[in-house]
């Protein structure tokens, strides 16, 4: 029996396998004895086992859903629009930009949302988005409150960035933060991983768990008080992405739709976009990575499903409600994890362990129906994942020169 521990985590941490955790124990200090059973108690071991779940997760009834298609909001667009800016100007909507991410594959170490996406001038990602909102909020006569989720890592660098650029002219009063919640990190095993002999290597938990995160920072009285009935949540790493748009708005209410999801039509069947589908009768996306295993088994077919969602949704705030007792799915990614063991700190050169996230896409099975919008690639999808090539830096700033934005 180690000093200090309680006993109840010792056989916790023997049962789930990770009694490498206390190796170096008897060192700590009692304060960092403290600290680190604190941390150690929050752990969720459940985790690993819904991850496990989730990869062996069936699809028997795949069907396509039907598309509301772009060249029928456009023939619609007085309608929807009117539809939208009334629900906008009478505070029905809330944005929430989800900003918590590490972006480890554009390699930038501060917050996507301050990276320069000009050419000849300071065009940070973060001014695009809320150059549209203050559009949006003009047209429809209402701030309307935009919710920013962060992390740990990158609140106090985002607070800072957007109150030096003044919110980039959108009312500071309507903007609200709230930090998204953490999970630990695994080698390939299964063990956690440590950031010293007295913390674990914690990482932001994905894009699902939005809702909760609002809700545990308490914003849920703030949502009712200002009678949002809405919540438009979008990536912010999309650089054309159209936040509050009346259009989709007003398109998802007049459907009387549980759910909206802006959806693009995929270049190939191996893009890497969740497709957006119906599973036993209830809208689903699946996700790219998914799908390579969906392949190997015969009885699947996903030929017919050729739209995949941009990450831009709505949803009703009594059905996210609804979702805060239900667990999503959790996700197991590959990646390069820095870690602490035996005495030494190491940087891996190659993937090495998982994080484990929920994300966005799995919300959309929760809801009873999804009106999925199609929308045009060259005029709201480009994403910046990665610094050239697909999905990057580069092709965003190609697409952002081709709608004639001086960069
Ligand atoms: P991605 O899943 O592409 O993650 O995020 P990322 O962190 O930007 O990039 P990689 O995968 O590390 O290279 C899609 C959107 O979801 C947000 C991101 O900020 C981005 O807007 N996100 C992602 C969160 O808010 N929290 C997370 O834990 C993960």
């Amino acid at each position: 029996m180690k000093s200090h521990l309680d006993k109840t985590l010792e056989k916790r941490l023997n049962e789930y396998g990770q009694e490498h955790l206390l190796s170096a124990w008897e060192d700590l200090s009692e304060e960092e004895m403290l600290r680190f059973s604190e941390e150690l108690l929050a752990v969720d071991f459940e985790i690993f086992e819904r991850a496990k779940h989730f990869e062996e997760k069936t699809y028997e009834t795949l069907a396509p859903i039907p598309i509301f298609y772009a060249a029928r909001a456009e023939k619609e667009q007085n309608e929807l629009e009117t539809i939208g800016l009334h629900a906008i100007a009478e505070g029905k909507i809330g944005a929430v930009l989800l900003c918590g991410g590490q972006g480890t594959r554009l390699g930038y170490s501060h917050a996507k949302g301050m990276f320069n996406i000009g050419l000849t001038k300071e065009i940070p990602i973060f001014s695009l988005h809320f150059g549209r909102l203050c559009e949006v909020a003009k047209r429809a006569g209402n701030w309307f409150p935009v919710y920013i989720m962060t992390s740990v890592f990158n609140r106090e660098e985002i607070e800072a960035f957007l109150q030096e650029h003044s919110f980039f002219g959108y009312e500071p009063s309507a903007v609200r933060f709230f930090n998204q919640t953490m999970a630990p990190a695994t080698d390939l095993e299964g063990k956690l991983y440590q950031n010293s002999p007295s913390s674990l290597v914690l990482s932001p938990d994905g894009n699902g768990g939005w809702f909760s995160s609002l809700v545990f920072e308490g914003y849920l009285n703030d949502v009712k008080e200002n009678g949002v009935e809405w919540f438009n949540v979008i990536a912010i790493d999309n650089v054309l992405q159209k936040t509050a748009d009346p259009r989709f708005i007003g398109a998802v209410i007049r459907e009387n739709a549980a759910s909206g999801a802006k959806v693009v039509k995929k270049i190939s069947p191996d893009e890497r976009i969740g497709l957006i589908c119906k599973n036993n009768d209830r809208p689903a996306v699946i996700e790219y990575f998914e799908l390579d295993r969906l392949k190997k088994e015969k009885s699947v077919s996903t030929e017919e499903m050729e739209y995949g969602v941009i990450l831009n949704y709505l949803f009703r705030v009594d059905e996210m409600e609804k979702t805060l007792s239900l667990k999503l799915p959790v996700h197991r990614a590959r990646k390069k994890i820095p870690y602490y063991r035996d005495g030494e700190y190491v940087k891996p050169e190659t993937e090495n362990g998982f994080k484990y996230e929920m994300l966005a896409t799995d919300l959309v099975e929760r809801m009873d129906s999804c009106l999925a919008y199609e929308i045009l690639r060259e005029h709201e999808f480009a994403p910046v994942k990665n610094r050239t090539g697909i999905d990057s830096v580069e092709s965003a700033r190609e697409m952002l020169l081709a709608l004639g934005y001086e960069l």
